[in-house]
């Protein structure tokens, strides 16, 4: 059995992981980065639909869910934004924003995921890719590693930033929380977010037809809690099985089985006001004609046949018109489910933040342990702000491990 010794063994080769991993070895530290995957950072090379949506301007703890959303606040003050745009100029990568302080490569992704692995090898760290973690144990002050090739680390500290549960086939399994529960830190309860809402079969059959429809819509949570109250104007997208769209998935990570969301589908139109007025100028257009005017075709016309409005406006009743005004505008549905970790962007929840320290992502108990990235309950919106926390909490760790 061949052993070696490092001063700080990374699991995960994502973001997080390779982040964290350059800034140790700059400062001299003796690095090993492990995964278990065939190439480093492959979550960075599909993201952002290939262009990597690898930041955004308006970074904050506002942009993040978990049970203590201000945890973050210490990471993402000292490595912000503007920090890893820096690096990004330096590089010589073009970059352009999008929307909403959207950042995204020009050219590809793997310009970001080339980006970390040179800076990897500028630091010194040994790389090692197709080798997982069999056993961990404490030694002394450090830690004592059996590696899936056979060999056994001796490392002072052990990171570990092998993400969260979304996209099992990508190679996510959630060891980060059994590493956790090894140690006795709390791990909060998780779910998959910023991921499509699925309706069942009746509703289903009934929204057929607007498969591939989109609006830009105004998509809100009406949950009990206060904490999980949110609304987002973005798109939605009727897909086979429900709703995806950047509104839907945002919502998705404040949404629970069971409640409603509520969809305003022109939420910049006054519906009932909009048909009055095309009443009075032409009573003998049909109905969804003039709903047309204001929603997709397909969907008014859906909408139409759905409330039972039809006919010429002029035989319609304002009570009728009202109606139509509540059904574009105060949708409230209640969807069965989503569409899981196969196609989450994120796991929300993850390595209770009160068991580590926010400068530093250290654990409290456990001296020489970190956990960084989507492994720790700290998820953000769509939107580039979880790559920004994986940047951030790399590099906070990455000073002190
Ligand atoms: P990440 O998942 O990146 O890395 C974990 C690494 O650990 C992986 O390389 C994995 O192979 C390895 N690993 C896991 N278990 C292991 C084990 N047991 N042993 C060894 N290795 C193990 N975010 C954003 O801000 N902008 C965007 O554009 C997108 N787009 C996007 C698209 C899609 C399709 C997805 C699925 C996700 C996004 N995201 C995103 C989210 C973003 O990808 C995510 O938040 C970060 O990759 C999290 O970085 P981490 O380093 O924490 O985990």
């Amino acid at each position: 059995m061949s052993r070696a010794s490092f001063d700080v063994l990374v699991v995960g080769a994502g973001a997080a992981g390779m982040m964290c991993a350059a800034e140790a070895g700059r400062r001299g530290r003796r690095v090993l980065v492990v995964d278990h995957a065939a190439n480093p950072g492959e979550k960075i090379r599909i993201s952002g639909g290939g262009r990597c949506n690898f930041t955004n301007l308006g970074c904050g703890p506002a942009n993040f869910l978990g049970e203590n959303p201000r945890f973050a606040t210490s990471a993402l003050r000292r490595f912000t934004p503007q920090d890893f745009i820096k690096r990004v100029d330096q590089a010589g990568i073009a970059w352009h924003e999008k929307t909403l302080g959207q950042l995204f490569c020009d050219g590809s992704a793997k310009q970001i995921v080339r980006l970390l692995t040179d800076a990897l090898a500028e630091a010194g760290v040994e790389l090692r890719m197709r080798t997982g973690v069999d056993r961990i144990a404490r030694k002394g002050e450090g830690w004592s590693i059996g590696l899936s090739d056979g060999s056994e680390i001796a490392t002072a500290s052990l990171v570990v930033a092998t993400g969260g549960k979304s996209i099992p086939k990508m190679g996510a399994t959630g060891w980060a929380y059994e590493v956790a529960r090894q140690f006795d830190i709390r791990v909060t309860e998780t779910r998959p977010a910023l991921v499509p809402l699925t309706f069942e079969a009746g509703l289903l059959e009934t929204l057929a037809p607007l498969a591939g429809v989109a609006v830009e819509a105004r998509v809100a949570s009406a949950p009990a809690e206060k904490m999980r109250r949110a609304r987002f104007d973005e798109a939605m997208l009727f897909t086979h099985r429900g709703l995806s769209g950047p509104a839907i998935l945002q919502i998705s990570s404040y949404w629970r089985e069971g409640e409603p969301i509520v969809a305003a589908m022109a939420p910049d139109h006054d519906v009932f006001e909009a048909l009055k007025a095309a009443k009075a100028a032409n009573g003998r257009q049909a109905v969804h004609t003039a709903l047309s005017q204001i929603v997709p075709r397909r969907l008014a016309e859906n909408l139409c046949a759905r409330e039972g409005v039809a006919g010429n406006l002029a035989d319609l009743s304002d009570k009728a018109l009202r109606r139509l005004d509540q059904a574009v505008n105060a949708w409230t549905v209640k969807p069965v489910g989503s569409e899981g970790y196969r196609t989450a962007e994120v796991t929300l929840g993850g390595i209770d933040t009160a068991a580590l320290d926010q400068q530093t992502l250290a654990v409290k108990s456990v001296p020489g342990l970190y956990f960084i990235g989507e492994a720790v309950d700290v998820t953000g919106w769509l939107g580039g702000y979880n790559f920004q926390w994986a940047w951030s909490s790399g590099w906070a760790a990455g000073q002190v491990c």
